[in-house]
């Protein structure tokens, strides 16, 4: 399968945070990778801003260092990756002092778009976006990109869109959430709305419930601080697992266009019920064999914090009420893997015989690892002796249908950064909906803050505490296997 690249225009990158970690692990190996692809031009520019003294030898190493370190080998190339350097420059900037604008400001051409990507923390967006401002360095057509944590709650957030929006409209603001930039994720809407097939079952009628997983092996290791203050649900849950959820259960947009489908997220987040207390989980990692519990990784010995959360979410409108959405998420635990599955009903009489006709069919679309798609149907065994039923999966690996250069998909990072160059937000955050998501999420918070919950150590490796298993057990459900 030939993959199809569509070069971009030239134009200025400006990296806010240009020597942290997320430039060097995800936004210079994704732009290296782009180069590679042939979608960046030569006469882009790249300026790494960032407040230690360098000079763009030193940068220009650092970017090297960083795609030697996280691109695949097989497309290291010294003459791609010298050529990509060129695009390289780099700028001592205080973003809360004066240094450094106005030779950001000398240094952009007239006549391209201009990207700000703010890979900064969040106390530095404010002072940055007014600083483009006022230094004239941002032009009504330039584009800002702004990292989560989007605020820490619907107050932080309001805010933040507020001062946002005094340097910047919306239609330049791009608020990444690298889950909308996951092959997997964007194929969710191509499977409902790309087929005849899904979309008429596609309710509380024929679908018994949704699992939505996203399970990690690794700890908090390294990120303790900024861990403890957010935990799985504003690390995880207000973002990333909602946007799966708003994927699954939105209505069909009229177009695949940014606002369109905005639009239909922000409808279901509207609709989700207040979650009932004893309709989540908490759990918190504890020591395995070799790796440290929570409690040591974030140096905390009495922190309250979950590093894992299960709960039973409700869309309440005609299409899915009576549909629960059960949403799993957790750090340490039996495997990485990442997936939904939409169980569907038994069939509504069994022609077979009680036992061998209930069988409900199951779509399991998978983010990673190995991603892909899975049917489980049921047919007849083959051989002799009546009609005994099995089930077996229609699966559909990625890699094998659309062979190894089909399946070698952009990462999310380098694949959204290209939208922005493009002025294409249909895989970004509106303000509005972040602010929903707030609004979804801030009781339940608020709710444990005010009862001093405290989260149910689990073991690392395991699925996470008992207590998850027993959220589905009691609704006569269970959990797909984390595996
Ligand atoms: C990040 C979270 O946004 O997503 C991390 O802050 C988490 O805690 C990561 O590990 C998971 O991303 P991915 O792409 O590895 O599933």
């Amino acid at each position: 399968m030939v993959s199809r690249v569509i070069p971009v225009d030239n134009f200025d990158l400006v990296i806010f945070g240009g020597t942290g970690d997320l430039a060097r692990r995800k936004i210079l190996p994704g732009l290296y990778r782009r180069f590679v692809a042939g979608q960046i031009p030569d006469e882009t520019r790249i300026i790494g801003a960032a407040r230690s003294e360098h000079d763009d030898d030193d940068y220009r190493h650092f970017v090297q260092d960083a795609v030697c370190e996280f691109v695949a080998s097989k497309k290291h190339d010294q003459e791609q990756i010298n050529a990509f350097l060129k695009l390289f420059f780099y700028v001592k900037t205080d973003a809360l002092g004066e240094e450094g604008w106005d030779k950001i400001a000398s240094m952009m051409k007239p006549d391209v778009i201009r990207v700000f990507y703010f890979s900064v923390g969040p106390r530095l967006f404010s002072p940055i976006a007014e600083r483009l401002h006022r230094f004239e360095i941002a032009q009504d057509d330039s584009r800002i990109v702004v990292e989560k944590p989007f605020g820490r709650d619907l107050e932080t957030a309001r805010a933040l869109n507020q001062e946002l929006a005094s340097h910047f409209d919306e239609h330049q603001i791009f608020r990444i959430d690298h889950y909308l930039g996951k092959e997997t994720v964007q194929n969710l809407m191509a499977v409902r709305f790309g087929n005849i097939l899904f979309e008429p079952l596609w309710n509380s009628q024929y679908v018994d419930h949704i699992q939505i997983t996203v399970a990690e092996t690794v700890g908090v290791g390294g990120r303790g601080g900024y861990y403890d203050k957010s935990g799985a649900i504003r690390d995880m849950v207000q973002n990333h697992l909602m946007q799966l959820l708003c994927l699954i259960a939105m209505e069909p947009p009229s177009q695949f266009e940014h606002d369109a489908v905005r639009d239909e997220k922000l409808k279901v987040i509207r609709a989700l019920d207040p979650v009932e207390r004893d309709e989540i989980v908490r759990g918190q990692y504890g020591a395995g064999d070799d790796s440290s519990s929570y409690l040591e990784d974030s140096e905390n010995p009495e922190s309250t914090t979950e590093s894992f959360i299960a709960m039973k979410v409700q869309v309440s409108n005609w299409r899915w009420k009576g549909t629960p959405i059960y949403l799993r998420t957790g750090k340490r635990l039996r495997a990485r893997a990442s997936e939904i599955a939409v169980v569907f009903k038994d069939p509504p009489h069994s022609i077979f015989g009680q036992q061998d006709g209930r069988r409900g069919n199951v779509l399991v679309i998978r983010l990673q690892p190995d991603e892909g798609m899975n049917l489980r149907v049921t047919i007849k065994e083959p051989g002799p002796g009546g009609m005994r039923l099995i089930e077996v999966p229609l699966d559909m690996s990625f890699a094998e249908a659309l062979g190894e250069d089909g399946a070698d998909f952009p990462d999310a990072y380098e694949r959204l950064i290209m939208d922005v160059v493009r002025g294409n937000q249909t895989l970004f955050m509106r303000g509005d909906e972040v602010e929903a998501a707030w609004a979804w999420t801030d009781p339940i918070i608020e709710a444990w803050q005010e009862r001093g919950d405290k989260p149910i150590t689990y073991d690392t490796g395991s699925s996470g505490p008992d207590d998850a298993l027993a959220l589905l057990h009691r609704d006569g459900r269970r959990w797909r296997e984390i595996k």
